[in-house]
């Protein structure tokens, strides 16, 4: 599995523009902290059926967006998926979170202060941690951890959320939490960011695009034409149509930089790969998007030939989500959530 996710790795290192020497060393990390599933014929059935991604291969890329500038590349994995007990996968996790944040000089010391309360002894719920690199040029990545609030059980995941902002001296954000019917993830960025983020996701489930007009909380962020608009489009309906999308939810994330309880970045998640045909269909209107944001779709084309030679045509979720990125200062974001399909391909969506 590992050879399979390297070979996309460094296909993508290369049209993001990075240079040979430091996309092998990236791809050699991310496989060395894979760990034992690395190794596992691609002939077997993956390791856990891991909710990374769909079929379960515990890698999934992303290629994120902004007019003007390269796009950048960031790889989410599992570590150490699919070894042993979830205690002892979950333990094996952390060495290679630590190992990795070692060999590039990144701290861990927001994830210090809160891994007891979400690595505990016999962790619970879908996954227990989780590592992004963003693919940065010069060989340092940037490194954020995803951690389970459901770590302690589902019926303690606020409480585990609330703990942890409290901890990290996020006392206006645990006096308001962003709206959701369920809390997915919290990340944190370690190390060096300029600004580093700690960050909440939450699902919407059977949001209309009506609805998602008023999904943001942050400050400066998208209108609520721009976030119906973005819905819409990604999920492929038209201006008069408005039906809950009911099958895998919307999603949303606020960063919070500062402390003073206001978000300074917000991301909205269409799981495109529920609401299309195909990904022939996907790719469309994720150009439709990125022209609308001033971007050139070829680069996103590029990315899924170097992914797989498949017809897009034949499967969906090559794709798994659009996302629109707003963060304070900056120009918003289109991001395209890519699998890997290690181990399989899903059939296009007949409608
Ligand atoms: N596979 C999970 C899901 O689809 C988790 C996940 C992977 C995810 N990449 C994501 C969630 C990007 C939101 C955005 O929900």
């Amino acid at each position: 599995m590992g050879a399979h996710t390297t070979r996309q790795l460094l296909a993508l290192c290369d049209l993001a523009g990075l240079g040979a020497a430091e996309s092998t060393a990236y791809a050699r990390a991310v496989n060395a902290a894979l760990g034992p599933v690395a190794e596992r014929p691609l002939g077997l059935p993956p390791g856990i059926p891991s909710f990374l991604s769909d079929d379960h291969t515990p890698v999934e890329f992303s290629l994120s967006f902004s007019p003007g500038l390269a796009p950048t590349l960031r790889v989410l994995f599992e570590p150490a998926s699919g070894f042993g007990t979830p205690a002892e996968s979950s333990l094996l996790a952390q060495r290679a979170l630590r190992g990795l944040a070692g060999h590039w000089g990144i701290s861990t010391e927001q994830l210090d202060a809160v891994s007891d309360l979400f690595l505990p002894d016999d962790p619970q719920g879908a996954f227990s941690l989780w590592i992004a690199l963003e693919l940065l040029p010069g060989g340092t990545p940037r490194m954020k951890a995803y951690l389970n609030p459901a770590a302690n059980g589902a019926h303690r995941t606020e409480e585990t959320v609330r703990a942890a902002l409290r901890r990290l001296g996020h006392h206006h954000t645990d006096a308001d939490l962003p709206d959701g019917d369920q809390l997915l993830f919290l990340a944190l960025d370690l190390g060096d960011w300029p600004q580093p983020r700690l960050k909440i996701y939450t699902t919407h489930h059977g949001l209309t695009p009506t609805a998602a007009r008023s999904l943001s909380r942050m400050l400066d962020g998208p209108a609520p034409d721009e976030l119906e608009a973005f819905v819409r489009t990604a999920a492929g309906l038209g201006p008069r149509e408005n039906p809950r999308l009911a099958l895998r939810p919307v999603q949303t994330c606020h960063g919070y930089t500062g402390t003073t309880g206001s978000a300074g970045a917000f991301t909205a998640y269409v799981p495109v790969r529920d609401y299309a045909p195909h990904d022939g269909e996907v790719l469309d209107r994720a150009a439709l998007l990125l022209h609308r944001y001033g971007i050139d779709p070829a680069g996103l084309r590029d990315a899924l030939g170097a992914l797989t030679p498949r017809p897009l045509e034949d499967g969906v979720g090559l794709i798994s989500y659009l996302a629109l990125a707003h963060q304070h200062g900056r120009t918003p974001r289109i991001t395209a959530y890519l699998s890997s399909e290690a181990y399989r391909v899903r059939p296009p969506n007949i409608r």
